[in-house]
Protein backbone atom coordinates (compact mmCIF):
# COMPACT_ATOMS: atom_id res chain seq x y z
CA UNK A 1 0.00 0.00 0.00
CA UNK A 2 1.84 3.41 -0.85
CA UNK A 3 1.09 5.18 2.12
CA UNK A 4 -0.61 8.79 2.67
CA UNK A 5 2.14 10.12 4.54
CA UNK A 6 5.98 8.85 5.64
CA UNK A 7 8.53 9.92 7.71
CA UNK A 8 11.84 10.59 5.57
CA UNK A 9 14.90 9.41 7.83
CA UNK A 10 18.61 9.39 6.61
CA UNK A 11 21.80 7.70 7.76
CA UNK A 12 22.88 11.18 9.07
CA UNK A 13 19.29 11.45 11.20
CA UNK A 14 20.17 8.04 12.59
CA UNK A 15 23.80 8.24 12.98
CA UNK A 16 23.06 11.78 15.26
CA UNK A 17 20.46 9.62 17.17
CA UNK A 18 23.09 6.99 17.64
CA UNK A 19 25.49 9.64 19.21
CA UNK A 20 22.85 10.89 21.70
CA UNK A 21 22.69 6.88 22.92
CA UNK A 22 26.09 6.89 23.57
CA UNK A 23 26.12 10.47 25.43
CA UNK A 24 25.67 11.30 28.90
CA UNK A 25 22.31 12.81 28.54
CA UNK A 26 19.25 11.11 26.98
CA UNK A 27 17.20 13.93 28.54
CA UNK A 28 17.10 16.85 29.55
CA UNK A 29 20.35 17.80 27.85
CA UNK A 30 22.08 20.15 25.61
CA UNK A 31 20.29 19.08 21.96
CA UNK A 32 16.81 19.73 22.69
CA UNK A 33 17.84 23.10 23.94
CA UNK A 34 19.86 23.55 20.40
CA UNK A 35 16.66 22.28 18.74
CA UNK A 36 14.77 24.73 20.46
CA UNK A 37 16.98 27.49 19.20
CA UNK A 38 16.89 26.40 15.90
CA UNK A 39 13.52 26.36 15.78
CA UNK A 40 13.82 29.93 16.52
CA UNK A 41 15.91 30.76 13.82
CA UNK A 42 13.76 29.09 11.20
CA UNK A 43 10.52 30.91 12.29
CA UNK A 44 12.52 33.84 13.03
CA UNK A 45 11.08 34.02 16.65
CA UNK A 46 12.26 34.90 20.28
CA UNK A 47 11.65 31.64 21.93
CA UNK A 48 10.34 28.18 21.41
CA UNK A 49 9.39 25.26 24.23
CA UNK A 50 9.78 21.38 23.20
CA UNK A 51 7.49 19.36 24.22
CA UNK A 52 6.74 16.09 23.57
CA UNK A 53 3.55 16.10 21.50
CA UNK A 54 1.79 19.50 19.71
CA UNK A 55 -0.91 18.07 21.85
CA UNK A 56 0.94 18.70 24.94
CA UNK A 57 2.49 21.77 23.42
CA UNK A 58 -1.15 23.03 22.74
CA UNK A 59 -1.98 22.13 26.61
CA UNK A 60 1.00 24.46 27.86
CA UNK A 61 -0.16 27.04 25.51
CA UNK A 62 -3.73 27.38 26.97
CA UNK A 63 -2.41 26.95 30.66
CA UNK A 64 0.38 29.87 29.85
CA UNK A 65 -3.04 32.17 28.64
CA UNK A 66 -4.76 31.24 31.90
CA UNK A 67 -7.29 29.59 30.30
CA UNK A 68 -9.56 27.91 33.01
CA UNK A 69 -13.23 26.89 33.60
CA UNK A 70 -15.72 29.59 33.08
CA UNK A 71 -13.41 30.57 29.70
CA UNK A 72 -14.12 30.06 25.97
CA UNK A 73 -11.50 28.31 23.34
CA UNK A 74 -12.94 29.15 20.01
CA UNK A 75 -11.30 26.85 16.62
CA UNK A 76 -12.44 24.82 13.47
CA UNK A 77 -14.30 22.14 13.19
CA UNK A 78 -12.12 20.94 10.79
CA UNK A 79 -9.07 19.88 12.34
CA UNK A 80 -7.78 16.81 14.61
CA UNK A 81 -9.70 16.52 17.91
CA UNK A 82 -5.91 17.54 19.87
CA UNK A 83 -7.09 21.49 18.26
CA UNK A 84 -10.52 21.46 20.88
CA UNK A 85 -9.30 19.18 23.29
CA UNK A 86 -6.53 21.33 24.55
CA UNK A 87 -9.25 23.92 25.85
CA UNK A 88 -11.16 21.54 27.60
CA UNK A 89 -8.42 20.17 29.39
CA UNK A 90 -7.91 23.25 31.25
CA UNK A 91 -11.80 23.63 31.99
CA UNK A 92 -13.14 25.50 29.34
CA UNK A 93 -15.81 25.40 27.04
CA UNK A 94 -15.18 24.87 23.35
CA UNK A 95 -17.24 26.28 20.11
CA UNK A 96 -16.09 26.61 16.67
CA UNK A 97 -15.95 28.87 13.75
CA UNK A 98 -17.16 27.46 10.22
CA UNK A 99 -14.70 27.53 7.57
CA UNK A 100 -13.99 28.86 4.64
CA UNK A 101 -14.70 26.64 1.46
CA UNK A 102 -11.62 27.82 -0.94
CA UNK A 103 -9.06 27.46 1.74
CA UNK A 104 -10.35 24.85 4.26
CA UNK A 105 -9.31 27.08 7.25
CA UNK A 106 -11.85 29.57 9.53
CA UNK A 107 -13.59 31.75 7.50
CA UNK A 108 -12.32 35.30 9.04
CA UNK A 109 -16.28 36.95 7.93
CA UNK A 110 -18.00 33.95 9.97
CA UNK A 111 -15.65 34.91 13.18
CA UNK A 112 -16.24 38.45 12.74
CA UNK A 113 -20.21 37.59 12.96
CA UNK A 114 -20.24 35.15 15.53
CA UNK A 115 -17.79 37.48 17.45
CA UNK A 116 -20.32 40.29 16.90
CA UNK A 117 -23.09 37.88 18.45
CA UNK A 118 -21.01 36.54 21.54
CA UNK A 119 -20.01 40.14 22.38
CA UNK A 120 -24.03 40.94 22.35
CA UNK A 121 -24.51 37.55 24.69
CA UNK A 122 -21.23 37.73 26.97
CA UNK A 123 -19.51 34.89 25.70
CA UNK A 124 -16.41 35.77 23.92
CA UNK A 125 -13.84 33.37 23.59
CA UNK A 126 -10.43 34.14 25.64
CA UNK A 127 -8.49 31.83 22.90
CA UNK A 128 -9.11 31.39 19.09
CA UNK A 129 -7.42 28.52 18.15
CA UNK A 130 -6.86 28.86 13.79
CA UNK A 131 -5.76 25.96 12.34
CA UNK A 132 -3.51 26.47 9.21
CA UNK A 133 -5.44 23.56 7.86
CA UNK A 134 -2.85 21.07 5.30
CA UNK A 135 0.07 23.42 5.72
CA UNK A 136 -1.86 26.63 4.31
CA UNK A 137 -1.49 29.60 7.03
CA UNK A 138 -5.28 31.18 7.93
CA UNK A 139 -5.56 34.69 7.05
CA UNK A 140 -3.72 35.87 9.71
CA UNK A 141 -3.62 39.82 9.26
CA UNK A 142 -7.92 39.49 9.27
CA UNK A 143 -8.01 37.20 12.67
CA UNK A 144 -5.37 39.72 14.18
CA UNK A 145 -7.28 42.63 13.71
CA UNK A 146 -10.69 41.01 14.87
CA UNK A 147 -8.30 39.53 18.11
CA UNK A 148 -7.33 43.17 19.12
CA UNK A 149 -10.93 44.26 18.87
CA UNK A 150 -12.76 41.39 21.09
CA UNK A 151 -9.79 41.15 23.23
CA UNK A 152 -8.85 37.60 22.26
CA UNK A 153 -5.52 35.71 21.96
CA UNK A 154 -4.41 33.67 19.12
CA UNK A 155 -2.77 29.85 19.29
CA UNK A 156 -2.19 29.16 15.37
CA UNK A 157 -2.15 25.22 15.19
CA UNK A 158 0.53 25.63 12.83
CA UNK A 159 0.94 21.18 13.14
CA UNK A 160 0.78 21.41 8.99
CA UNK A 161 2.60 24.14 8.27
CA UNK A 162 6.08 24.40 9.53
CA UNK A 163 8.06 25.66 6.55
CA UNK A 164 5.23 27.56 5.03
CA UNK A 165 5.12 31.23 4.65
CA UNK A 166 2.95 34.17 5.27
CA UNK A 167 3.29 37.63 3.79
CA UNK A 168 6.66 36.02 2.66
CA UNK A 169 7.38 35.64 6.32
CA UNK A 170 7.55 32.26 7.93
CA UNK A 171 4.53 30.63 9.59
CA UNK A 172 5.26 30.60 13.19
CA UNK A 173 6.65 33.74 13.54
CA UNK A 174 4.27 35.08 15.70
CA UNK A 175 3.76 38.33 14.08
CA UNK A 176 -0.16 37.89 14.37
CA UNK A 177 -0.77 35.33 17.56
CA UNK A 178 0.29 34.71 21.01
CA UNK A 179 1.73 31.50 20.09
CA UNK A 180 2.37 28.85 17.38
CA UNK A 181 2.40 25.07 17.82
CA UNK A 182 4.62 22.39 15.26
CA UNK A 183 3.58 18.89 15.44
CA UNK A 184 6.56 16.42 14.48
CA UNK A 185 4.36 13.08 14.28
CA UNK A 186 6.07 10.89 11.48
CA UNK A 187 3.37 11.96 8.93
CA UNK A 188 4.32 15.47 9.53
CA UNK A 189 7.17 17.87 7.26
CA UNK A 190 9.96 16.71 9.74
CA UNK A 191 9.74 14.59 12.74
CA UNK A 192 11.19 13.81 16.06
CA UNK A 193 9.12 10.17 16.18
CA UNK A 194 6.63 11.86 18.75
CA UNK A 195 6.79 15.69 19.61
CA UNK A 196 5.42 19.36 18.93
CA UNK A 197 6.82 23.16 19.83
CA UNK A 198 4.96 25.83 21.24
CA UNK A 199 6.63 29.06 19.60
CA UNK A 200 6.09 33.17 20.92
CA UNK A 201 7.66 36.42 21.26
CA UNK A 202 6.50 36.49 24.61
CA UNK A 203 8.79 35.88 27.47
CA UNK A 204 6.48 35.48 29.92
CA UNK A 205 4.07 33.27 28.13
CA UNK A 206 7.64 31.20 27.49
CA UNK A 207 8.48 30.87 31.05
CA UNK A 208 5.34 29.35 31.76
CA UNK A 209 5.05 27.08 29.18
CA UNK A 210 8.29 25.92 30.41
CA UNK A 211 7.23 25.62 33.59
CA UNK A 212 4.08 23.85 32.78
CA UNK A 213 5.89 21.42 30.46
CA UNK A 214 8.07 20.41 33.33
CA UNK A 215 5.64 19.31 36.81
CA UNK A 216 5.03 23.30 37.16
CA UNK A 217 8.81 23.19 38.87
CA UNK A 218 11.65 25.74 39.02
CA UNK A 219 14.94 25.86 39.38
CA UNK A 220 15.71 29.33 38.28
CA UNK A 221 16.53 31.58 42.06
CA UNK A 222 15.38 34.62 40.31
CA UNK A 223 12.00 33.48 40.44
CA UNK A 224 11.42 31.84 43.58
CA UNK A 225 9.06 32.61 45.88
CA UNK A 226 9.43 31.22 49.13
CA UNK A 227 12.80 32.90 49.67
CA UNK A 228 15.04 29.57 50.18
CA UNK A 229 18.47 29.52 48.01
CA UNK A 230 19.94 26.29 48.71
CA UNK A 231 21.62 24.37 45.66
CA UNK A 232 19.30 21.76 46.36
CA UNK A 233 16.14 23.76 46.39
CA UNK A 234 13.40 23.68 43.31
CA UNK A 235 9.73 25.03 43.71
CA UNK A 236 6.68 23.69 42.29
CA UNK A 237 4.87 26.96 40.96
CA UNK A 238 1.97 25.76 39.24
CA UNK A 239 0.31 22.35 38.34
CA UNK A 240 2.67 21.01 35.55
CA UNK A 241 2.64 17.64 33.66
CA UNK A 242 5.64 15.87 32.34
CA UNK A 243 5.57 16.84 29.14
CA UNK A 244 9.50 16.97 27.84
CA UNK A 245 11.00 15.72 24.93
CA UNK A 246 14.33 13.82 24.89
CA UNK A 247 17.32 14.14 23.75
CA UNK A 248 16.86 11.69 21.43
CA UNK A 249 13.84 13.49 19.61
CA UNK A 250 16.21 16.94 20.38
CA UNK A 251 18.49 14.91 18.02
CA UNK A 252 16.43 14.21 15.55
CA UNK A 253 14.93 17.22 15.05
CA UNK A 254 18.33 19.39 14.53
CA UNK A 255 19.41 16.98 11.83
CA UNK A 256 15.25 17.06 10.21
CA UNK A 257 15.10 20.76 10.28
CA UNK A 258 18.58 21.16 8.19
CA UNK A 259 16.42 20.05 5.12
CA UNK A 260 13.17 21.74 5.78
CA UNK A 261 13.98 23.59 2.40
CA UNK A 262 14.79 20.86 0.45
CA UNK A 263 11.37 19.00 2.02
CA UNK A 264 8.99 22.02 1.51
CA UNK A 265 10.78 22.63 -2.45
CA UNK A 266 9.64 19.04 -3.00
CA UNK A 267 6.52 18.75 -1.62
CA UNK A 268 5.18 21.92 -3.47
CA UNK A 269 6.95 20.25 -6.72
CA UNK A 270 4.01 17.51 -6.16
CA UNK A 271 1.58 19.28 -5.22
CA UNK A 272 1.64 21.39 -8.70
CA UNK A 273 2.25 17.92 -10.48
CA UNK A 274 -1.31 16.78 -8.76
CA UNK A 275 -3.11 19.95 -9.82
CA UNK A 276 -1.79 19.48 -13.70
CA UNK A 277 -2.59 15.99 -13.96
CA UNK A 278 -6.05 15.98 -12.27
CA UNK A 279 -7.07 19.12 -14.27
CA UNK A 280 -10.44 18.54 -15.95
CA UNK A 281 -11.41 16.34 -13.74
CA UNK A 282 -14.64 16.58 -11.34
CA UNK A 283 -12.38 17.64 -8.29
CA UNK A 284 -11.25 20.89 -6.58
CA UNK A 285 -8.64 21.33 -4.13
CA UNK A 286 -7.72 23.89 -1.91
CA UNK A 287 -6.94 27.66 -2.87
CA UNK A 288 -3.84 29.25 -1.60
CA UNK A 289 -4.23 33.06 -1.34
CA UNK A 290 -1.50 34.75 -3.16
CA UNK A 291 0.79 36.09 -0.21
CA UNK A 292 0.95 32.51 0.97
CA UNK A 293 3.16 29.28 0.49
CA UNK A 294 2.01 26.08 1.66
CA UNK A 295 3.93 23.53 3.42
CA UNK A 296 1.73 21.14 1.86
CA UNK A 297 1.58 18.35 4.81
CA UNK A 298 -0.84 17.13 2.57
CA UNK A 299 -2.62 17.25 -0.84
CA UNK A 300 -6.34 17.25 -0.22
CA UNK A 301 -8.91 16.59 -3.16
CA UNK A 302 -12.69 17.30 -2.96
CA UNK A 303 -15.15 15.64 -5.39
CA UNK A 304 -17.56 17.77 -6.89
CA UNK A 305 -20.94 17.36 -6.12
CA UNK A 306 -21.73 15.94 -10.31
CA UNK A 307 -18.93 13.01 -9.87
CA UNK A 308 -20.21 9.61 -10.47
CA UNK A 309 -18.40 7.89 -7.97
CA UNK A 310 -18.80 9.39 -3.79
CA UNK A 311 -15.97 9.82 -1.56
CA UNK A 312 -16.36 6.18 0.08
CA UNK A 313 -16.61 4.77 -2.93
CA UNK A 314 -13.77 6.62 -4.33
CA UNK A 315 -11.86 5.68 -1.31
CA UNK A 316 -12.36 2.44 -1.40
CA UNK A 317 -11.86 2.14 -5.33
CA UNK A 318 -8.28 3.59 -4.70
CA UNK A 319 -7.64 1.93 -1.47
CA UNK A 320 -8.26 -1.63 -3.57
CA UNK A 321 -5.88 -0.25 -5.80
CA UNK A 322 -2.95 -0.10 -3.16
CA UNK A 323 -3.69 3.89 -2.91
CA UNK A 324 -3.65 4.53 1.06
CA UNK A 325 -6.11 7.57 0.75
CA UNK A 326 -7.06 9.01 3.80
CA UNK A 327 -9.63 11.41 5.29
CA UNK A 328 -8.46 14.79 6.90
CA UNK A 329 -10.84 15.50 9.02
CA UNK A 330 -14.30 14.46 10.30
CA UNK A 331 -15.49 17.41 11.49
CA UNK A 332 -14.53 17.87 15.11
CA UNK A 333 -18.33 18.59 16.59
CA UNK A 334 -19.71 15.69 15.12
CA UNK A 335 -17.41 13.12 17.45
CA UNK A 336 -19.60 11.64 20.08
CA UNK A 337 -18.01 13.35 22.86
CA UNK A 338 -18.51 16.31 20.89
CA UNK A 339 -22.20 15.48 20.42
CA UNK A 340 -22.41 14.85 24.25
CA UNK A 341 -21.78 18.44 24.54
CA UNK A 342 -24.69 19.29 22.81
CA UNK A 343 -23.45 19.64 19.73
CA UNK A 344 -25.06 18.26 16.22
CA UNK A 345 -24.58 17.65 12.88
CA UNK A 346 -25.85 20.49 10.83
CA UNK A 347 -23.87 22.89 13.07
CA UNK A 348 -21.14 24.28 10.89
CA UNK A 349 -22.52 23.27 7.55
CA UNK A 350 -19.06 24.20 5.20
CA UNK A 351 -17.32 21.97 7.30
CA UNK A 352 -19.65 19.46 6.89
CA UNK A 353 -20.32 20.06 3.22
CA UNK A 354 -15.93 20.12 3.01
CA UNK A 355 -15.50 16.63 4.85
CA UNK A 356 -18.26 14.84 2.44
CA UNK A 357 -16.46 14.52 -0.74
CA UNK A 358 -12.26 15.46 1.19
CA UNK A 359 -9.88 12.71 0.26
CA UNK A 360 -6.37 13.14 1.09
CA UNK A 361 -3.94 11.64 -1.51
CA UNK A 362 -0.52 10.63 -0.90
CA UNK A 363 1.96 13.10 -0.85
CA UNK A 364 5.82 12.63 1.00
CA UNK A 365 9.21 13.67 -0.27
CA UNK A 366 9.86 10.09 -1.36
CA UNK A 367 7.25 9.47 -3.13
CA UNK A 368 8.04 7.50 -6.39
CA UNK A 369 7.38 8.29 -9.78
CA UNK A 370 6.04 5.19 -10.52
CA UNK A 371 3.82 5.62 -7.89
CA UNK A 372 2.44 9.47 -8.69
CA UNK A 373 1.82 7.84 -12.26
CA UNK A 374 -0.09 4.92 -10.31
CA UNK A 375 -2.18 7.26 -8.37
CA UNK A 376 -3.09 9.73 -10.96
CA UNK A 377 -4.22 7.06 -14.14
CA UNK A 378 -5.90 5.30 -10.93
CA UNK A 379 -8.11 8.63 -10.18
CA UNK A 380 -8.26 9.77 -13.92
CA UNK A 381 -9.80 6.10 -15.08
CA UNK A 382 -12.18 6.46 -11.82
CA UNK A 383 -13.27 9.43 -12.30
CA UNK A 384 -13.11 10.33 -16.09
CA UNK A 385 -16.33 10.82 -17.83
CA UNK A 386 -17.92 10.14 -14.60
CA UNK A 387 -19.60 13.40 -14.40
CA UNK A 388 -23.42 12.74 -14.54
CA UNK A 389 -25.68 14.03 -17.45
C1 LIG B 1 -3.92 20.16 13.30
C2 LIG B 1 -3.33 19.25 14.33
N1 LIG B 1 -3.19 19.69 15.59
C3 LIG B 1 -2.64 18.93 16.54
C4 LIG B 1 -2.23 17.65 16.27
C5 LIG B 1 -1.63 16.83 17.35
O1 LIG B 1 -0.30 16.55 17.04
P1 LIG B 1 0.55 15.48 17.89
O2 LIG B 1 0.30 14.16 17.28
O3 LIG B 1 1.98 15.93 17.70
O4 LIG B 1 0.11 15.56 19.29
C6 LIG B 1 -2.35 17.13 14.99
C7 LIG B 1 -1.92 15.76 14.68
O5 LIG B 1 -2.29 15.15 13.74
C8 LIG B 1 -2.91 17.96 13.99
O6 LIG B 1 -3.06 17.50 12.73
Amino acid sequence: MIPYGKQNITDKDIATVVDVLKSDFITQGPRVQQFEQAIADYCQAQHVVAANSATSALHIACQALNLQQGDWLWTSPISFVASANCGRYCGAQVDFVDIDATTVNICPQKLANKLDIAEREGKLPKVLVVVHMAGLSCDMQAISKLAKRYKFAIIEDASHAIGGQYQGKPVGNCQYSDISIFSFHPVKIITTAEGGVAVTNNTELARKMRLYASHGVTRDQENFQNGIYEPWYYEQQYLGQNYRMTELQGALGISQLDRIDDIIEQRNLLATRYQKALSGLPLCWQQPQSDSLSAYHLFIIRLDDNAKLNRSELFHALRAQNIGVNVHYIPIHTQPDYQRLGFKPGDFPAAEYYYQGALSLPLYPELTNEAFEHIVTTLRALLCDSTSE
